[in-house]
């Protein structure tokens, strides 16, 4: 990833624009006593740096580079794109986006232009240009970071164009356009390109044509994408040796990042989990971010070290959170523990968010003596697990297509929601310590043992031979209710759900039932083996199964499909494709992804008690890391099943270790 060997980065984002030249000297000094490594900036300065259409002002980031380097500390340069300024906005007001309302936005926020713009992509790119070559020798250039949190969706008359030419060029004729869309539904038929509308709100919903709401978010990524492809290949062409990162901006739904992960050189994120997070929904957002490319170590770049300022209740995170949160990301993948920010501004929306340098200035401070800490233990660990990957025998297929389409369905039920199906069998193993891999519906599975795809609503071209394979060849697949309905524009494969995937699953769904939010059903267990109990709560939908080549494992308890199949498991090949026909409650996911792992023999690193996380981090020569996060709120003793190195205290430990509460190791293998 990293073109030389580094130690695990530590840092954040650094507003010098914001200070005087005396205080950038303090903080030179703050930064050494907290161990930073490496300086996000300049971020937000586009006006600093370029004050008008023809000036252009480098003199003060000079400046603060050359200090950094002075310092020993690396700067991941910013391209400063995210916000324009005021200026441009108002010679040029085309590059302000409109909204789904049809309104054009003013000056005045953040990743506020037009992604199609082609005046903000010149701009940009221009921006981007002058930096790369005024500081592609600069001893403090380590990585470049382009934008920030890109994610704006814009309805305007450019976009409005630029997707008429996107829909030419992926179906070439209106013909295939009105069989792609199904346009004769509702006489929505078009005769001509002219004729194509963007999603709009005006008439009152912007998703009466889902599937070209489904087309909108695919154009918005590869709109997103080429913008920021104009500012990556003017870098590339300067420094094709320093990697480029953008920031996503957490786990979000509008852009689809497997897609744009292919055009970043290392994948940056921003964890902000909100106090009521369960843990493995932040370890699922970083197998995530590992998973965008193929297993590759990514950046944590921001995260905050004590509060946020714009969630509703803003808590303080506790004595020992930040540094357990930080050897989380770690334990999942990353190689950089980031902060936003390292020191607060006194002014804007952001004046109350958390900073590892508060509104106090100094260093006697409990979030400040908690990075420190952080800081003296990561360089005292150093490069040693840098660049290790995972070797993860499960899988949790993700899909933004499939995300999109499920989530603008008119029916079954409001209440479906991709993430949280995901989340809900990514806990199951999480909370066995089953390292899981997050991936795409067509990527190579043949690594693994066991494969999930929950509430695979859409199966894209040869995603259902992927599957086949997979199964065929020794694999378990485990899929859920509302699968293999549509295919990738989001029509119905007719003959029978689940459609293409209905011989691997050995079944014909024939209706499905959306239960009301109160209302419950139940599984009732047929062959109860060693791992099920006798019966289960369920919900949400219920699938009515006919069992085809398939063996029935449980009936619905109640209602007129009471006694007909919600769970079955069909031989394909060498391996077993599990179809759970409804949404289970906690208990059943538990027990039978339990059952079926250790049918499997994936096993975790080491037993551990309830609430505390283990994973492992593979180094190419073999060497290995295990990671232990406490997330008890009492110290709790783990049982070592082996001697390891306390990378910590470089001592040797075997036997009982006690964690504190949100304590966190990281222990070699020896
Ligand atoms: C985002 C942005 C930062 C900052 C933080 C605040 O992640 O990238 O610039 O606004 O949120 O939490
Ligand atoms: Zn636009």
């Amino acid at each position: 990833m990293m073109n030389k060997k580094f130690p695990i980065l530590y840092g954040g984002d650094y507003n010098p624009d914001q200070w005087s030249e005396e205080i950038w000297k303090e903080d030179m000094r703050l930064f050494k006593l907290a161990h930073i490594n490496l300086v996000t900036l300049p971020v937000f300065s586009w006006t600093m740096l370029q004050p008008s259409e023809d000036l252009y002002e480098f003199g003060w980031l000079d400046r603060i580079l050359d200090l950094l380097a002075k310092n020993g500390i690396y700067a991941c340069l910013a391209t400063s794109t995210a916000a324009q300024p005021a200026w441009m906005s108002k010679k040029y007001p085309d590059m302000l986006p409109v909204d789904v309302d049809g309104r054009r936005r003013v000056h005045g926020k953040r990743v506020n232009f037009c992604p199609n713009s082609p005046v903000y992509r010149k701009f940009a790119a221009r921006l981007a240009g002058k930096l790369a070559e005024r500081y592609k020798n600069h001893p403090a250039l380590l990585i470049w970071h382009i934008a920030n949190e890109y994610g704006t969706y814009c309805y305007c008359d450019t976009c409005a164009k630029a997707f008429r030419n996107w829909v030419e060029e992926h179906y070439k004729t209106i013909e295939e356009v009105n069989r792609r869309w199904n346009l004769s539904f509702w006489n929505h038929t078009l005769t001509d390109w002219e004729e194509i509308v963007v999603p709009s709100e005006l008439n009152d919903d912007n998703k009466w044509y889902q599937e070209i709401a489904l087309d909108y978010d695919r154009f918005i990524t590869d709109s997103t994408i080429s913008c920021y492809m104009e500012e990556y290949r003017v870098i590339k062409a300067i420094t094709p040796d320093i990697p480029i990162t953008t920031n996503i901006s957490g786990l979000i739904k509008h852009l689809d990042q497997f897609k744009f992960a292919k055009y970043i050189d290392i994948v940056g994120w921003d964890n902000y989990p909100s106090p009521t997070d369960d843990p493995s929904t932040v370890a699922l957002k970083h197998d995530l971010m590992r998973g965008l490319k193929a297993g590759a170590p990514y950046l944590l770049v921001e995260q905050t070290p004590s509060q946020q300022n714009w969630q509703p209740y803003n808590k303080l995170k506790k004595p020992g959170e930040v540094r357990k949160l930080s050897y989380q990301a770690m334990a999942h993948g990353a190689d950089a523990v980031m902060y936003f920010q390292l020191r607060g501004s006194i002014g804007g929306v952001e004046k109350f968010h958390g900073a590892v340098i508060s509104h106090a200035g100094h260093e006697n401070t409990r979030v400040f003596q908690e990075c420190a800490r952080i800081g003296a233990e990561l360089s005292k660990i150093g490069s040693r697990f840098v660049d290790s990957r995972f070797r993860s025998k499960a899988a949790i297929i993700f899909d933004w297509d499939n995300w999109w389409s499920v989530e603008l369905s008119s029916g079954p039920s409001k209440d479906i929601k991709y993430f949280e199906q995901i989340n809900k069998y990514y806990k199951a193993f999480y909370d066995l310590n089953i390292s899981v891999d997050i991936v795409r519906p067509d990527s190579d599975l043949s690594q693994y043992k066991i494969v999930t795809a929950p509430l695979l609503y859409m199966v894209k071209p040869g995603v259902d031979q992927n599957l086949n394979a997979f199964v065929s060849g020794g694999g378990t697949l485990i899929s859920s209710f509302f699968s293999g309905i549509v295919d990738e524009n989001d029509l119905v494969t007719t003959g029978g759900y689940p459609g293409k995937l209905r011989e691997l699953f050995g079944i014909w769904v024939e209706e499905w039932d959306a239960l009301l939010p109160e209302e419950k059903n139940s599984m009732v267990i047929s062959e109860k083996g060693k791992y099920l109990a006798d019966r289960y709560d369920c919900g949400l939908l219920c699938d009515l199964i006919h069992p085809e080549t398939a063996k029935s494992l449980a009936c619905y308890g109640a209602d007129f499909y009471q006694g007909t199949s919600c769970l079955t498991v069909n031989q394909y090949g060498k391996g077993l494709a599990y179809y759970i026909g409804t949404d289970p409650d906690k208990a059943f996911l538990s027990d039978f992804v339990k059952g079926v792992c250790t049918e499997k023999c994936v096993t975790p690193p080491m037993i551990t008690p309830g609430g505390v996380e283990v994973t492992r981090r593979y180094a190419q020569d073999g060497r290995a890391f295990t990671f232990l996060i406490n997330h008890n709120m009492e110290k709790t003793d783990v049982c070592l099943d082996k001697d390891y190195r306390d990378m910590l205290t470089d001592s040797v430990i075997s036997g009982y270790f006690t964690l504190p509460q949100m304590g966190a190791a990281v222990l070699e293998n020896l």
